[in-house]
Order: C-alpha cells, then structure tokens, then sequence
C-alpha cells in the first residue's frame, strides 16, 4: 500500500498516514512559471495498491488538476490499483441541470477522474448519494455519523436534543443521525432566492428549549446555518449547535458564524481549516482521518467497509 498526497490536505493526509502506521510516499509538485502542474512520484509503485489523498477544495480547480495528473503519474508507474481518497469532492452541488443550457459539472469531475485513471474513488458525504453512480468505477461514500455521533452523546449527556435540517434536501441524513441517537427531528423549509443567499421560511417541528443541532454536508457561505439558527432560536430553542462535514466557509462566512448564534459549529479536517477558521471562538475541527484510514485499509484487505457503519 502506498499512501501518497496532494498539496490540498497535507495535515489529514499525515493524520491518515499515522492511523495506519504506513509512510507517506515522497511526490515533488511543482509549478510551471506559467502555473501548468509538474508531478513526480519519487518512489517506485509499480505493483502497489496507491491511494492518492486530494480534497478538490479551494483553490478547486488547481487541486482538481493537480489530483488528475498525479492519477495520471501513478497510471503511468504501473501502480496495480490507484484510489482517488477526495475527503471533500468539489463540484458536488452542481449535480442536476438547474436550468436551460446549464452543466451537470459533478458528472463532468467524475469522467475526468475516470478518464485519467482512477480505479476507484473514496470520499465522504456526498452532497447527493447519487452521485455515486456518476461513476463507472467503485465509489466508497462514507458518512461522518461514526464520528458526529458518539461527539453529540459525550457533548449533551441527559438533554432534550432536536437534530435539525436546515433544508429539505438534508432531511434523510438528519432523520438517519436524529435515529441512531435516539433524538427528535426537525426540519427547515428554506426558499433561496438566488445563488449564495437562504432564506429561511418555516421551522417544522416542536424545538422549544430543546438543544438543537444543524446538521448539514457543507457550510460555504454560511447562510443557511445562521439563518437556520436565527429562525430556531426564535422558535424557543435552548440553545443552537451545528455539526457540517465540509467546512468550505468562504468569503466572509467565518465572520458570520462568528456573530451569529450558533453557540458552536462543529466540521471534520476534509478540508484544511485556515487560520481565520482556527481563531474563531465558536468553530471547532474534528477529525476524520481516522475513518478514512480505515476505510483505505479495509479496501486494501478487500474487506467490507459498510460494516464501519452498523
Ligand atoms: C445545500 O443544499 C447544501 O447542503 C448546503 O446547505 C449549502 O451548500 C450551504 O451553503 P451556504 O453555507 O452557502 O448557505
């Protein structure tokens, strides 16, 4: 097994690499002066089952580039097998056509990671579970309860908690958490007017002086959650916490979580926190190198990783 990273998560992918106790394998990314992308795995992997670790998080077309080229390196080093690990998968949202003479990018990124050479992919919590099937190769979509859940139970011992989607779309992976820790579910009947600003309309559902945690798969400009917490604590709400998988948190939405009135927001390391997220006294990084690690051995070992999740 050789474990081997992009320039977008060198701190997960060491994390990654301790969990299994196998070395992160040397590669030279360099730039051009006109900023093409140069990449040298530095140790032989002909023969070797590679996982080549790579959010395509901001800036995402660089690390998007940067991942097809190095799966294009180890295709030509003869690796056996190469799996793309995207902790954090860009261009997720863009899933569906939204309108006359527009994209479907996320089935655009699949074929380029497929067409470059990819075997399989490993990532987590994908924005649409069907995104999966934008690929003709394996993809192993793992989910963060393993690791938001026994969090929730060590934080709110003994209280009367809510789980709440902030939007109608999160609701199945709100009821599947609200199920397995046994809490009451609400939702949030939120109109976007237009792209990067929420709007939210409706609280369903009884959240009066209960604890109650936003669950979501991303945060990027921050609107939805502190929207979703404003609308819930003026429903009643004891108090307001959010558990996101992928901190994307651009523009100016670390100061908007930051005055808003989440009392705390919660993300996993898929994507490196900047010092700005690091600072803020009301966000807080866990980490999912762990499960991916696993993961990574299990599909090395070729045994079953839904069982990480029952
Ligand atoms: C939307 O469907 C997603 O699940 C997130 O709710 C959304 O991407 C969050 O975006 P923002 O933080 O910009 O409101």
């Amino acid at each position: 097994m050789k474990l081997i990273s992009g320039n977008s998560n060198k701190n997960l992918t060491a994390l990654i690499s301790e969990y299994l106790d196998t070395p992160v394998t040397d590669c030279n990314i360099k730039r051009f002066s006109d900023m093409e992308i140069f990449v040298e795995v530095m140790e032989n992997v002909r023969g070797k089952d590679t996982f080549f670790v790579q959010s395509t998080s901001y800036p995402c077309n660089d690390n998007l580039m940067e991942l097809l080229i190095a799966i294009d390196a180890l295709k030509r080093g003869s690796a056996r097998r190469i799996t793309a690990v995207i902790p954090y998968f860009g261009y997720a949202r863009q899933d569906r056509k939204t309108g006359g003479r527009t994209p479907i990018s996320a089935k655009l990124v699949a074929n380029l990671i497929t067409a470059a050479g990819a075997d399989r992919v490993l990532t987590l919590e994908l924005h649409a579970g069907q995104i999966q099937g934008f690929f003709d190769i394996p993809v192993d979509n793992l989910s963060a309860s393993p690791v938001f859940e026994p969090y929730i139970r060590e934080q709110f011992p003994d209280q009367p908690i809510c789980i709440v989607s902030p939007d109608v779309g999160g609701v199945v992976r709100a009821r599947h958490l609200a199920k397995r820790i046994g809490a009451d579910l609400a939702i949030i009947d939120k109109r976007r007017e237009k792209a990067g600003v929420s709007e939210v309309m409706n609280v369903i559902g009884d959240v009066k002086d209960k604890v109650c945690i936003l669950v979501d798969d991303i945060v990027d400009s921050g609107g939805t959650l502190c929207n979703a917490a404003g609308a819930l604590e003026a429903k009643g709400a004891k108090e307001v916490h959010a558990y996101v998988v992928h901190g994307v948190l651009s523009g100016q939405a670390v100061e908007r979580v930051k005055n808003s009135p989440l009392k705390k927001l919660v993300i996993t390391n898929s994507i490196e926190a900047t010092e700005e997220m690091k600072a803020a006294h009301n966000i807080e990084q866990i980490s999912i190198a762990p499960l991916i690690g696993e993961a990574a051995r299990r599909i090395s070992e070729e045994r079953s990783i839904s069982e990480l999740f029952k």
